[in-house]
């Protein structure tokens, strides 16, 4: 059993039985960020931007638990003194509770002093048997249908506030290329211009036969 926790914008926890994982950790300054337990043991950033690097070094120097990030934005971490491992699209990177590969994103990724971050990635994450996609922030990309047909996720965390990544008809067809069953939307309605509808996109996913699960911050799903 894996439970999902959704922390806010596109902050998850997942807790395994062989650990516990952050992605995406941006709490302070986001004002959907609901949180209770940091006690993790790897921290997984997507890519450089304030909303998904987040909180990343703070929670690293108070637990010690490690970033894996984009060779450029691991440098970047390790520079602020903490524990941060570098890596590159497509490599099999592996943990103590699994393992994960940064994929692919259309996105862009600079650091909080405007350096250049690395590559944007997507977060696939297989921990006790469960296959989870983080796709980052990103518009709809053609790498989708290749994640879905090889590496081939069970749930899908897809953003669709629109404006810096898909909308909703995007993310749609997104869920369609990953061949998800189930999929979580994030990144929306926490800043005005990312206004979204999760009802909307809940009906259309239903539409399509798959399984659609809206959570407010700090809610849970177990998978
Ligand atoms: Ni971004
Ligand atoms: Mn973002």
């Amino acid at each position: 059993m894996v439970r999902i926790t959704f922390i806010g914008h596109s902050a998850f926890k997942i807790d395994g039985e062989a650990g516990s994982i952050l992605i995406d950790p941006f709490i302070t300054g986001n004002p959907s960020a609901k949180v209770s337990d940091l006690k993790v043991d790897d921290i997984l950033v997507s890519h450089a931007h304030g909303d998904h690097l987040g909180d990343s070094i703070e929670i690293s120097r108070k637990t010690g638990a490690k970033i894996t990030a984009i060779f450029e934005l691991a440098n970047y971490c390790g520079e602020k003194g903490v524990k941060a491992q570098g890596v590159n699209i497509g490599g099999k990177v592996p943990f103590d509770w699994g393992n994960a590969y940064w994929l692919p994103a259309a996105h862009s990724s600079g650091t909080p002093d405007g350096k250049y971050g690395g590559e944007p990635a997507s977060i696939l994450v297989n921990i006790d048997g469960k296959s989870i996609y983080h796709a980052g922030d990103t518009g709809l990309h053609y790498d989708m249908k290749m994640i879905g047909g090889f590496y081939k996720p069970e749930i899908a965390l897809l953003p669709i506030g629109g404006f810096y990544t898909m909308g909703i008809p995007e993310a749609v067809e997104a869920a369609r290329w990953l061949e998800v069953k189930k999929v979580i939307p994030m990144h929306y309605n926490t800043f005005p211009a990312i206004k979204s509808d999760p009802e909307e996109f809940k009906a259309e996913i239903n539409s399509i036969g798959k399984e659609c699960i809206v959570l407010n911050p700090g809610e849970s799903i177990e998978i």
